[in-house]
């Protein structure tokens, strides 16, 4: 959860007896200020957005100290020879005073479909002295309304069984007899599509158009394909996947009575000729349909591709297509398509394998040494008929042999038979797998490594953060806890990557959150997911656990439903993206309302049966009787249901306040007030005892605020009482997110490293011992003795433990943002050093740059060496067991100082501008 509680609530409290260090900052050389790294709306020169007050985001560089921005000025123009400050069309802002660099809104010419934009900016640094205009960023509008689109849906005329539904080729050819000065297609589907033209694939993306609520809303993509046209003959050939779309396990939440539906196509060509004249190729009846060597397609169960089927040069004009069948055109409207305004996912990496293993029940796997998501590029030659089989699963089992159990109804099976004649290479389309293992068979010959390479796919989000320390289990963690993510974003945060689920859980997508916004960069993809909460969203303000809504109960979930408020809070506090907030305000009033009106009971609150369904999902130790829910959530879950609904209303509470609403803002802290003083009454005693007294639901008391200063500290040692008389953790997946942060919040740091660092079961590092390469669903998903979990709920692919992430972040590096000022343009540098660590090295790219905090512990002197960026300042934090702070070498001659309770150090304090700076101060290990 946001570190944004005790431990960071100084600020304000404390004298501000601020040591300047501008005396310290000598300026390396006269410099000038440069502004790089343009974004649009979050994205590097994105092409095809419908946002029409599109957002710009510059970063700062200067060699100079405490150096800020002033004011800037940008240029918009339709062309890069109008981008200059007299010929700008779109937009010149002229010099605006601000400190802005992040969040600054469009104010041109009205923006219309396809308009292609250029833009620079310029800046003035603290002495008035102007930067050099930018490079130049671009963006490009996609197509704004419905009445733009003049394909039509279609489908195949060719009639499929439900059952058995090969891919569906589609292709068209068309004719240009003039110069093309700009093309751009235009494409959607239901389901998933590729599409090549003359022969070549468009664009890297993969598993297009992604996965939403296809109800609702349908991602066109927009691909600049000018290169890519012939004078003469052209074609286009796309061939169609279920994905997401038509998918029987799938079939569920809001499309239970739903039968599944036909794949459909949109496609739409506009071609500009050098002369100006514009032609539209686009899908409509004269579209031809065939089926090939796709036989069987899902995004859980893998592919089935035929490959003496394949229709030879089917994308390329001199195809003859005399036997192909027609389409049919669908009547259904253009009002779904929306644009796609965030990462698409793609190929990222390439794993070989590191080991052949010939198992004891006589399979041959490839061990990819790294639990993955993707898929495996086949390069084989073997004789005409021979079918390849690859099964892929997560871990082998306690005697070494090849375990798919615990993916349920997953088959995440690839089937290939080769056309034979030379070497063949394929790799599957429309399916992805999670996998560290691969079984092969039907290979003539022995399987050589070289002919099964693992292809890493997921979206596209850049990678943000780096943790490194003087532990190298730690850093595995680290390591799992990154791959953990990169195989829980295909498109949208999932559960898991392998079994039969793979959905957005908003449990599971809230609790890792926190974490996946310093690892990677996950603004726009976080977004993108929220408007397809908001569609799922119901008027009275229900919100469904899976969103896109495949998945789960029909009705909403305590500590899932509440992503609504949570995922909207945090891109405001990370990013300090306030429209994000203006724009789901009214969903996250709507969600606390909806628990208000479920429970409110005058002064108490009595939760409807449901709404509490999970609970602390997967605590330990839960080998108990199995139930409707799920055993092991043993902390009641009336209890966290309470907690939840204060934490939402809390942060509606803060919204609110945020955004100017006064009215709002005592209203739901009216409601607070209420709710904590009932949790009191109802659930702690006056000696700050919790019942039913476990680690979560202290975790969660202490991390949400909800006890009165004064039980504080009491809860605090019975969280520690607990763990002892316990000796591990036993928190789910709500508790773990914050069992730390409630520790070191509380100064009980060496409490909460003993959880970190344990190495036994069961444990984070256990798992890491355990040769876990991502992070497991459940502490005891596989056992010391080498057991397995029951298999239906058992994913060694599981995000929501890796919450401890940001813990790693916050609290071991100590990289946050200020409590009070949002997305890192005030930054607080506070780590904790605990348990046996002595170092540590960690960075977070945040929308002004770089943002780094290095510590060491050395012969009784802690050195920390930090990095600010541009436009920023920070708040320095130095861990000290003596007074006296040496910067850059030279003494201060007083900094403040905070001594949290319990904690056997305090913190000296200095404030910083940007720059590089080296710290320094006494620190005895006791
Ligand atoms: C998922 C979880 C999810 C849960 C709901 C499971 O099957 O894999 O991670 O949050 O269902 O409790």
């Amino acid at each position: 959860m946001e570190n944004m509680k005790t431990q960071l609530s100084y600020i304000g409290l404390i004298g501000k007896l601020i040591f300047f260090i501008l005396f310290f900052s000598h300026p390396v050389s006269n410099g000038q200020i440069q502004t790089n790294n343009l974004l649009t709306e979050y994205l590097k020169n994105p092409v095809g957005i419908d946002i029409t007050h599109p957002r710009f985001y510059w970063k700062l560089y200067s060699e100079q100290q405490n150096q800020v921005q002033t004011a800037y000025q940008i240029l918009v123009a339709s062309t890069p020879a109008l981008l200059t400050e007299k010929k700008a069309d779109m937009w010149n802002s002229g010099k605006i005073e601000s400190a802005n660099s992040i969040h600054v809104e469009y104010a041109g010419k009205a923006l219309q479909s396809r308009d292609a934009c250029w833009w620079t900016v310029r800046v003035w640094d603290k002495n008035g002295k102007p930067s050099k205009w930018s490079k130049q960023a671009y963006f490009e509008m996609g197509l704004l309304s419905p009445e733009d689109w003049k394909a039509e849906w279609i489908k195949t005329s060719i009639n499929f069984d439900e059952y058995s539904y090969p891919s569906p080729m589609f292709r068209k050819e068309f004719y240009i007899g003039k110069n093309v000065r700009k093309a751009r297609v235009y494409i959607s589907s239901l389901g998933l599509y590729e599409m090549k033209i003359n022969g070549k694939r468009v664009g890297d993306y993969l598993l297009t158009p992604g996965f939403t609520s296809y109800d609702y809303r349908n991602q066109y993509q927009v691909y600049d394909v000018t290169s890519m046209l012939n004078i003469g003959n052209n074609a286009i050939g796309i061939i169609l996947g279920n994905g997401w779309y038509r998918n029987f396990n799938l079939n569920r939440g809001n499309m239970a009575e739903k039968k599944l539906q036909d794949l459909m196509l949109i496609f739409q060509l506009e071609i500009v000729y050098d002369n100006g004249i514009k032609e539209i190729v686009c899908t409509d009846s004269d579209w031809k349909s065939a089926t090939g060597p796709i036989l069987m397609t899902s995004i859980y169960d893998g592919e089935t591709y035929d490959a003496r089927l394949d229709k030879e040069g089917w994308t390329s004009a001199e195809f003859n297509d005399n036997i192909w069948q027609g389409v049919e055109v669908v009547k259904r409207g253009k009002e779904t398509l929306v644009a796609t305004n965030n990462e698409p996912v793609r190929r990222i990496k390439e794993i070989k394998p590191v080991k052949v293993i010939y198992t004891p029940e006589g399979d041959t796997v490839l061990d990819m040494g790294q639990n993955m998501v993707g898929w495996c590029r086949l390069r084989v030659n073997c004789p005409r008929g021979t079918t390849i089989t690859l099964r892929h699963g997560e871990v082998l089992d306690k005697l070494g042999n090849f375990y798919t159990e615990s993916l349920r109804t997953a088959k995440q099976t690839i089937s290939y038979t080769c056309k034979g004649g030379g070497v063949e290479v394929y790799e599957p389309r429309f399916t992805f797998q999670g996998f560290r293992y691969v079984a092969v068979s039907g290979f003539p010959d022995n399987v050589m490594p070289e002919m099964v390479t693992g292809i890493v796919v997921h979206s596209d989000t850049e990678s943000n953060g780096h943790f490194n320390s003087s532990d190298s289990l730690l850093n595995r963690l680290y390591s799992n806890i990154s791959w953990v993510q990169r195989c829980n974003m295909v498109d949208v945060a999932t559960d898991c990557p392998q079994r039969d689920e793979r959905c957005g859980w908003g449990g599971d997508l809230q609790l890792f959150a926190p974490t996946a916004i310093y690892n990677r960069f996950m603004a726009s993809f976080y977004t993108k997911w929220l408007k397809d909460l908001n569609v799922e969203q119901e008027a009275n303000g229900f919100i469904p656990c899976t969103v896109p809504f495949r998945m789960g109960p029909v009705f909403p979930v305590t500590g899932w439903s509440d992503a609504a408020t949570i995922i909207p809070w945090l891109l405001y506090r990370r990013y300090g993206d306030t429209r994000i907030l203006k724009e789901q305000y009214q969903r996250m009033k709507d969600w606390v309302e909806y628990m208000r009106r479920n429970s409110e009971k005058g002064e108490r609150f009595e939760w409807s049966q449901n709404i509490q369904y999970y609970g602390d999902w997967l605590a330990f130790k839960s080998d108990g009787p199995r139930g409707r829910r799920y055993a092991g959530s043993y902390t009641d879950t009336d209890l966290l249901a309470t907690l939840y609904f204060y934490h939402s209303t809390g942060i509606v509470q803060k919204s609110a306040l945020v955004l100017g609403n006064e009215k709002d803002a005592l209203e739901y802290l009216a409601l607070q007030d209420k709710i904590s003083n009932f949790f009191l009454r109802e659930y702690v005693t006056s000696t700050g005892r919790i019942s039913p007294n476990t680690q979560t639901a202290y975790a969660l008391a202490l991390s949400f605020g909800i006890l009165k200063e004064d039980l504080t500290e009491a809860a605090s040692n019975k969280l520690v009482e607990n763990i002892r008389n316990v000796g591990h953790i036993t928190t789910g997946l709500m508790g773990t997110a914050e069992i730390c942060h409630a520790l070191s919040d509380h100064g009980l740091i060496e409490e909460a490293y003993r959880l970190l660092l344990c190495k036994d079961y069961p444990s984070w590092l256990f798992m890491v011992r355990m040769g876990g390469t991502t992070i497991w669903e459940r502490w005891d998903s596989m056992r010391p003795d080498s057991t397995f979990q029951l298999p239906h709920m058992n994913s060694f692919n599981h995000p929501a433990l890796g919450s401890i992430g940001n813990w790693l972040y916050t609290t071991v590096a100590g990289i946050n943002t200020d409590p009070e000022i949002p997305g890192f343009k005030s930054i607080v540098i506070k780590p904790f050093p605990g348990g046996t660590l002595r170092s540590v090295e960690a960075s977070y790219k945040s929308l002004y740059g770089n943002i780094r905090s290095e510590w060491k512990i050395e012969e009784n002197r802690f050195k920390l060496t930090v990095e600010i960026p541009v436009n920023t300042t920070a708040t320095i934090f130095l861990p000290s067991t003596g007074d006296g702070v040496i910067l850059n070498g030279k003494p201060l001659t007083k900094a403040d100082k905070e001594e949290p309770k319990n904690l056997p150090y305090y913190f000296q304090i200095v404030e910083i501008g940007s720059g590089a700076y080296e710290f320094e101060s006494t620190y005895v290990l006791n």
